[in-house]
């Protein structure tokens, strides 16, 4: 079973900063099995030892991961001497493990965006040979034509670069245009380069899904909650 130091124990799970862990430890307000554990060298057991601090007990979390609903405005950075970033929108505890944002949407984009300090996770998610889907709506200035849906399915030149096939839909081909397009990488500003391709522009753009999870829709703006176990295999296969 997997043994670390109470110290590094503390630190992993977010509790508090390096100086004050260690402070608590000195007053005496961290326990293991009930014993005040006064020592931060002493070791853990993370699944069958019982620690507390205050009274409350530190259930042991190898990773997290957050489906947020990325509003417009704001960065995916994680952190910004200037700006506003994603990572700001969650709390110290959760801020302090490590986490970072998987991908990255425009300031303007707002939709699903994974949250987590996974690094595995992360980097077969973002695998250019994975091709995992991504779903997007966007708000259009004018319609591009239908023959736009079979210039996406061929690739469209984004500049020097012939994007791979993509499936394009319309959900409104009026006040306002709304598109829905699937597409299998993330180059720099993908979809708008893609709309601009076949002479439209992107007013507003959403990610919906990613792979076959879907953002869930009762997550307003700027809000969070964790992944279930489902949603995390979906997105682990
Ligand atoms: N494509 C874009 O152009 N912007 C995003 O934020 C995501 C995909």
């Amino acid at each position: 079973m997997p043994k670390l130091r109470l110290d590094k124990f503390l630190r992993d799970q977010g509790i508090a900063s390096r100086s004050e862990i260690r402070e608590l430890i000195k007053k005496g307000f961290v326990t293991i099995n009930d014993v005040a554990a006064r020592d931060p060298s002493a070791y853990v057991e993370t699944v069958s030892d019982t620690v507390r601090v205050n009274g409350e007990t530190v259930h042991y979390r190898e990773f997290v991961y957050y489906m947020l609903n990325k509003p417009k405005g704001i960065i995916t950075a994680t952190e910004d001497r200037n700006e506003k970033t994603v990572l700001d929108l969650f709390p110290e505890n959760v801020r302090r493990r490590g986490v970072f944002p998987v991908g990255r949407l425009d300031r303007d984009t707002e939709g699903l965006l994974i949250i987590t300090d996974d690094g595995l996770f992360a980097h077969n998610l973002l695998s250019p040979k994975k091709h995992v889907p991504k779903l997007y709506e966007a708000v259009l200035n004018r319609h591009p034509g239908e023959e736009a849906i079979k210039a996406f399915r061929e690739g469209v030149d984004i500049g020097g670069y012939i994007a791979l096939p993509a499936n394009l839909s319309f959900v409104s081909g009026s006040d306002p245009v709304i598109a829905r397009v699937e597409v299998y990488e993330g180059k720099f500003h993908q979809v708008k380069r893609m709309f601009r391709a076949v002479g439209a522009e992107v007013l507003e753009l959403k990610r919906l899904r990613i792979g076959d999870v879907w953002l869930d829709e009762s997550l307003e703006p700027g809000e969070y909650r964790e992944l279930t176990d489902e949603e995390l295999a979906l997105l682990s296969k």
